[in-house]
């Protein structure tokens, strides 16, 4: 029987919430384990869909992993096998991250092509030229990725054609055991960057100038083991300080940092959100309207991609308009449709999306598209007048955990029913 999310909306949330690890930081922290035949210990690992999934890859792969709560073991000293099957990497594509560390170490990956997902093509061009300029040959069969390099990677000096947090991830990944200096330019710069860099060095790699756009690795031999925190997830902090703003009431985020939403609290003050840092998180709530502000999404520290689907369901309901634009991904606008059932008023314009505020959104029966468009969606139910009931809720479990009980202790009146047909 299918699974909805039945909102009743309308009320304010107010309360804490505790924000978990960082998805998007903790999948390569784990597929760091495959640099090392010692355990890499993570705490703060946040339990969702992905996590389970790229959990069940690297066991695939021969690496054994311990879990206790937010706490997971890696030990991938007895590796099986390097291949990551189609039926898998289809659900997640950040199971290509294995391809860098898999042919480093082991000289060989085959890795299936993601494929393209509701977002768009999602090419993996810039991955493979980074690994050939080390010194792999990668060739496509059967849609799988084979990386060689039976004689191992060498250092190369590497600009990447686009802005890319997985292939910056990958590479840094592979380069950490490569023979000699790797030079990446062009890199992302995420915070989730930063914290795998932190990782790898604290395994012995020699990783410099993460956070900025060249990062600088020089190889060595094989990692060794760590322990190491996985740092907040900035699109959950990010979902829910909207969540505080969009239902008119008052949250305090904890374990979390504004330091990693620096665009995103310019922009939400700018629409009339007020912020009070606290130390180890912030409040966020707003005692005027929501202003329209116009926002294009763009890499670190612009303001997130992901963070575009929750922040529309905030403009619907502004006084005034916005015109958001999207520039990372061709097809990310698959909640419009969805939102404009719930009233709001959006026209698209090839990659921009004019808003213009309506006084409420009505509750209505929607259907998630991606991690991201769901909690728009949450967002927008939660603020609607009415009952909206939202369907395909595994795109929500793959980002964000523990969603009823947080939104519940803040006063939302949120649950998972199963309905017949
Ligand atoms: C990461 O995806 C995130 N996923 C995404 O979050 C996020 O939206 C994206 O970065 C952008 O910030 C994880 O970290 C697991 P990219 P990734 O490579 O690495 C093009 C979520 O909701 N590109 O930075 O796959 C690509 O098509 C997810 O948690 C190439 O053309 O994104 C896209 O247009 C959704 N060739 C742009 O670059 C390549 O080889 C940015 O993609 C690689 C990327």
């Amino acid at each position: 029987m299918p699974t909805v999310l039945r909102i009743q909306g309308g009320r304010p949330l107010k309360g804490t919430i505790e924000i978990s690890g960082a998805k998007n930081s903790a999948l390569p922290l784990m597929v760091a384990s495959l640099l090392t035949d010692k355990p890499l210990t993570l705490t703060n690992v946040p339990d969702l869909a992905d996590i389970r999934t790229i959990t069940q890859l690297l066991e695939m792969l021969g690496v054994t992993a311990q879990v206790e709560g937010n706490i997971r073991t890696l030990n991938a000293a007895h590796i099986t096998s390097t291949t990551a099957p189609y039926d898998l990497v289809k659900t997640m594509r950040a199971s290509v991250l294995v391809l860098g560390p898999l042919v480093a170490r082991y000289g060989l990956a085959k890795v299936s092509l993601p494929g393209g997902c509701a977002l768009g093509a999602r090419a993996v061009d810039v991955h493979l030229e980074g690994l050939q300029a080390m010194g792999a040959t990668c060739e496509l069969e059967e849609g799988y990725i084979i990386a060689r390099a039976p004689k191992g990677l060498h250092g190369a000096h590497f600009t990447m054609r686009v802005v890319s947090v997985g292939a910056t991830e990958n590479l840094m990944m592979a380069a950490s055991i490569a023979k000699g200096q790797t030079v990446l330019r062009n890199v992302a710069r995420e915070p989730e960057i930063i914290d795998l860099a932190n990782c790898l060095n604290a395994m012995g790699a020699n990783v410099q100038g993460a956070g900025t756009d060249t990062i600088t690795i020089e190889g060595v031999p094989l990692l060794n083991g760590a322990t190491h925190k996985v740092i907040p997830d900035r699109l959950e902090t990010g979902s829910y300080a909207i969540a505080a703003l969009i239902t008119e009431g008052d949250l305090t985020l904890t374990n979390t940092s504004l330091e990693y939403l620096p665009m995103v609290r310019e922009t939400l003050e700018k629409a009339g959100a007020i912020f009070e840092d606290h130390k180890d998180g912030f409040r966020i709530y707003r005692n005027g309207p929501i202003h329209g502000v116009d926002v294009m999404t763009e890499p670190y520290p612009g303001f997130a991609t992901d963070l575009q689907a929750p922040f529309m369901a905030l403009m619907g309901i502004c006084e005034g308009a916005s015109m958001i634009t999207e520039t990372i991904f061709e097809n990310r606008f698959m909640h419009v449709p969805e939102l404009s059932r719930m009233g709001a008023n959006i026209q698209v314009h090839g990659a921009s999306a004019m808003i213009r505020g309506v006084k409420h959104l009505s509750g209505a029966p929607v259907m998630a598209t991606d991690i991201r468009a769901s909690i728009g969606l949450v967002l927008a139910g939660l603020a609607a007048h009415g009952d909206t009931s939202i369907s395909r809720l595994y795109h929500l479990d793959r980002g964000y955990e523990n969603l009823e009980a947080k939104l519940q202790a803040c006063g939302a009146v949120v649950e998972r029913c199963k309905i017949d047909g």
